[in-house]
């Protein structure tokens, strides 16, 4: 939805095919069906000018089409990744080709599956077409913004012509550009999606260790970051990553990794570092309600797996909230927009909109997403709300003396 949206935007006619009908039944609506900023008003706008439209049937947006962007899902289930959809997707465009076209991978696919998806178009078209590969960047939350301002377009293309076309097709995005072969352009991303959870799995190791010596996990950050190797950017210590990629892809590559033959040690660490980090957390919460949370009543805020989102998958907020429920906490949990989703998953929850209800005799507030509306939270009325004044803050992001001051008992992580 965000690469045509842009397309649209950038001038050209677009369609987006989608199979699952209560998806298609909202978009026809004009309802986008998960919580993106911005993206809905950008297609209302270029639905409303003609150039995106909405089908269910590949008969119906493939022929006549210069480039199609296969975008479906690639789960991975312990690190094993269904291309199902892929090959789905790309024998229903195949059968629909009646115009020679660039076909574009943006999917996230395993490196070197090109040949096999080529192969299995060539047994449902006679028309010529180009598979290409330019992987996808984008942070939830962030779509837009990243679409429109990224840091890079990678495009993979085996002939010259292919990449000249697809840099044409991109030339009014700013950003770098590497044109490289499909089979590096797939595993940049997956290194892409692996390093970043790399540095968020230090800085959780660092934010351990600053909790034993009493350093503070922020200056240290800042400090190795100013250091242009390292760079300042996914070294926030907190609760560990979460969401749909990068759980997935470090578990995918570790896979991907063994399959050759090559044990990717690091990541298993990274993998490891980031399960241990809720553990860590939860002990604390232990620690701090006197040693046990038994029939306490907990306030969780936010249950995304990051601000800006409704997506809940993989989010930590569901390990914490499960974790703490087998101790015999009553979680109450809180989020702008990610209640519905939470419900399908947590069950003996009590859900609040509004975080002020659901502190009200509450023994802890723990902040496991850092949405805006919770860090700008009126300590004062909270004060006057809570049963005991205990702030556990799995993502760092309050003011110790602020709270210290108002006569909070404050703990992070790290810090
Ligand atoms: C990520 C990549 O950033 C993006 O380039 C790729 O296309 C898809 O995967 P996304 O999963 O949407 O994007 O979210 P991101 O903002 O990267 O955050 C992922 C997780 O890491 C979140 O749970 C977030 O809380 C956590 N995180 C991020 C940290 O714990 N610390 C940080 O410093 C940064």
């Amino acid at each position: 939805m965000v690469t045509a949206a842009v397309f649209a935007k950038l001038g050209h006619n677009c369609w987006v095919v989608e199979i699952d009908d209560e998806k298609i039944e909202k978009l026809s609506r004009g309802e986008i069906p998960f919580y993106e900023p911005g993206l809905g008003e950008l297609i209302a706008k270029n639905v409303s000018a003609g150039r995106l439209h909405f089908t269910k049937h590949y008969k119906e947006a493939i022929p006549g089409s210069e480039v199609i962007f296969i975008c479906v899902g690639t789960p991975s289930i312990k690190g094993k990744i269904d291309l199902s959809y892929v090959y789905s997707a790309a024998k229903s465009v195949a059968e629909n080709l009646q115009d020679p076209a660039i076909v574009v991978i943006k999917s996230t696919v395993p490196p070197g599956i090109n040949a096999k998806i080529k192969k299995l178009m060539k047994n449902y078209t006679q028309v010529e077409f180009d598979l290409a590969s330019v992987p996808e960047f984008l942070r939830e939350g962030k779509a837009l913004e990243d679409s429109l301002n990224p840091y890079r377009i990678v495009i993979g293309a085996e002939k010259k012509s292919v990449a000249r076309n697809l840099l044409q097709l991109h030339r009014k995005i700013p950003g770098k550009r590497l044109v490289c072969n499909p089979v590096s352009a797939q595993l940049i991303k997956y290194a892409a999606n692996a390093f970043l959870p790399m540095k968020i799995s230090f800085a959780n190791s660092i934010a351990i260790l600053c909790d034993k010596f009493g350093a503070e996990v922020e200056e240290v950050m800042k400090g190795i970051g100013m250091d242009k190797r390292i760079g300042p950017d996914f070294l926030a210590a907190g609760l560990g990553y979460g969401g749909s990629c990068f759980p997935k892809d470090v578990a995918a590559l570790i896979s991907l990794s063994r399959a050759k033959g090559y044990s990717f040690a690091i990541l298993k660490a990274v993998e490891k570092t980031n399960r241990n980090q809720v553990d860590y957390f939860v002990k604390k919460i232990l620690r701090l309600c006197g040693g046990s949370v038994n029939n306490k009543i907990l306030v969780v805020l936010g249950l995304s797996f990051k601000p800006g989102t409704s997506d809940i998958r993989e989010a930590r907020s569901l390990l914490v909230i499960e974790k703490l429920q087998k101790e015999g906490a009553k979680i109450r949990a809180c989020d702008p927009v990610a209640i519905p989703e939470a419900k399908k998953i947590l069950k003996g929850v009590d859900f609040f909109e509004n975080p002020y209800k659901a502190l009200k005799g509450a023994e802890a507030l723990i902040l496991v997403t850092e949405w805006e509306e919770y860090k700008n939270l009126d300590f004062l009325k909270i004060k006057s709300l809570m049963k005991s004044l205990l702030v556990i803050d799995g993502r760092n992001v309050y003011n110790r003396k602020k709270l210290e001051r108002l006569g909070f008992i404050y703990e992070g992580i790290g810090k």
